[in-house]
């Protein structure tokens, strides 16, 4: 696959992106099937039922977006630091022990699927948690090799030389270390579990995880468009100000009808809207520097990828998460498939696309090409359909969930007023049923995109000779 040698972070990068990959396509063969049961409730009925397909679609979701973030980390690490990877031995056999476990838990879920309510099963069986479902012996495993990584890096940069991405990066991984112990907080009290469990979630996706892609798209439209790192490092200080600014407190937002005291109504639905800001903020930067260099890129698909994030991020968690924020709102909308259409539109264009671009950066060193996507024999139809067809099918997914969503606010909520009756009233109207089979259309289409991707990143560049010049062949 190889036509360069790579450094000693990549190598273990390319291990992680390896295995990211295989989870995503567990996470659409899961998401598939978790849709068709929305269809034919008795598929798979007793053999694997919408509770852990459903499980596996997001958990492996989760998981292989941290793969890709690791190993985008790991991918930089060396170039950013200009010092080989402190402790990479240590790093590689953290890898093995996490996707052992992984595996494990996995396996698990499929065969075991539930147990007692009792510590035995939240020791070894299912946490209960959405989206860290893994057990309690797995999410001790992961904290310790997650800070493994961590000695990595922050060990790698002070040997080395600091950055101010650097810095950000090896912050921002703290507290995404540590917020995650929140999620192990264990108490009997629903509304304190998931006050605690919603520190994890949010924190992540609209704090921690945010900045970590801020951190991974300076450094991608240095490589891409070769942006000067002075630009780069002053739009990511204003990201994340503002994203921090905005995004701790709208944690909120999740504390709106969960037991939690009324202030947070106000405070929730204030910062929260707030938090679309940074996100124009990242479009801005991004299309204004595309421009500046009249899209001139030496990777195309990366380049196509990143703008894809910063628009994605935008719409996804920004206008989407918008639309129902404000308590006035979340009160008809809150836990309706409006939720799952900005749920699939922000993790899909927030996260999945900047880590497709790291693959395509990836790719492109390995097969040491000066200049990936233009003059390509087949014109780069493989990347462009990709693009497309994992777009559209996202967005097509959106917009039959938003349907369903709004439906089920209308009927369920305002006509019928949160009633069991409402509830199946709402279920069974054909606007709900028609988005859920739109869904499934699209996340055909969605699967079809991801095929032909990894069939890209397998293939591209791969016949050319190598033009890098920094790069030394290694066949
Ligand atoms: C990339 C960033 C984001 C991601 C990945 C994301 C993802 C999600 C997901 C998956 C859920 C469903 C959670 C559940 O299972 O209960 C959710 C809920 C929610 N999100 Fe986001 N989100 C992001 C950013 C935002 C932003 C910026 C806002 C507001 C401007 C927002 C507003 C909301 C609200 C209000 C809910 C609660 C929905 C309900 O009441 O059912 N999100 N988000
Ligand atoms: C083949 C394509 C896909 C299908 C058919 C599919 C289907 C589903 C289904 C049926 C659910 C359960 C919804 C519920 O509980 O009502 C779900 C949840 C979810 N999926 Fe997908 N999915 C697909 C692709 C994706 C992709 C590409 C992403 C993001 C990268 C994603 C992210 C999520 C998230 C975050 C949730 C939880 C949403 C929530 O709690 O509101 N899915 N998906
Ligand atoms: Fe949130």
């Amino acid at each position: 696959m190889e036509n360069v040698q790579l450094n000693g972070g990549q190598q273990l990068a390319v291990k992680y992106f390896v295995v990211a990959v295989l989870l995503f396509v567990a996470q659409i063969l899961f998401g598939l099937l978790s849709g068709m049961q929305y269809l034919a409730p008795d598929f798979l009925l007793g053999v694997l039922n919408f509770n852990m397909t459903r499980t596996v679609h997001i958990n492996a979701m989760v998981v292989w977006m941290l793969y890709g973030f690791i190993g985008s980390v790991y991918w930089l690490l060396e170039e950013e630091s200009g010092h080989p990877v402190v402790g990479l031995k240590w790093g590689n056999l953290a890898f093995w022990v996490l996707t052992a476990a992984v595996t494990v838990v996995v396996l698990v879920y499929l065969f075991v699927q539930t147990g007692p309510g009792n510590d035995f099963t939240r020791w070894f069986i299912n946490e209960g948690r959405e989206y860290i479902e893994a057990p309690r012996w797995a999410d001790i495993g992961i904290v310790v090799c997650f800070s493994v990584f961590f000695y990595n890096v922050a060990a790698t940069f002070a040997k080395g030389r600091w950055s101010g991405i650097a810095g950000v990066l090896t912050l921002d991984l703290i507290a995404l270390a540590g917020l995650y112990m929140a999620g192990m907080f264990y108490t009997t009290n629903i509304s304190l579990d998931q006050y605690w469990w919603w520190w994890v979630i949010h924190l992540w996706v609209e704090a921690t995880w945010e900045v970590l892609v801020g951190c991974i798209m300076a450094w991608g439209l240095m490589k891409t468009l070769q942006v000067e790192r002075k630009i780069v490092t002053t739009w990511l200080y204003i990201e994340v100000a503002l994203m921090f600014g905005s995004g701790i407190l709208g944690l909120g937002h999740h504390y709106f009808w969960i037991g939690t005291p009324e202030y947070w109504l106000s405070i929730g639905g204030f910062f929260s809207a707030l938090e679309p800001i940074p996100l124009v903020a990242m479009v801005v930067h991004a299309v204004y520097d595309s421009g500046v260099r009249h899209m001139k890129s030496n990777n195309r698909p990366a380049l196509a990828w990143l703008i894809a994030h910063a628009f994605g991020n935008f719409f996804g968690a920004g206008v989407w998460g918008f639309m129902h924020t404000l308590p006035q709102i979340n009160l008809y909308t809150h836990g309706t498939q409006w939720a799952a259409s900005h749920g699939h539109l922000a993790f899909f264009g927030a996260y999945a696309t900047i880590i497709i671009a790291m693959f395509y950066i990836a790719v492109q060193h390995m097969r040491g090409q000066a200049d990936l996507g233009s003059h390509l024999p087949d014109r780069g139809w493989k990347w462009k359909w990709a693009l497309g067809l994992l777009n559209v099918g996202v967005v097509g997914m959106t917009v039959a969930l938003l349907i369903s969503g709004y439906e089920q606010s209308f009927i369920e909520r305002a006509m019928d007023g949160s009633t069991w009756y409402g509830y199946f009233a709402a279920q069974i109207h054909p606007w709900f049923v028609q988005g859920m089979q739109w869904r499934m259309v699209f996340g055909v289409v969605t699967t079809v995109g991801i095929g032909l991707l990894i069939w890209d990143l397998l293939t591209i560049g791969r016949a050319r000779p190598v033009t890098l010049p920094a790069a030394t062949e290694s066949r």
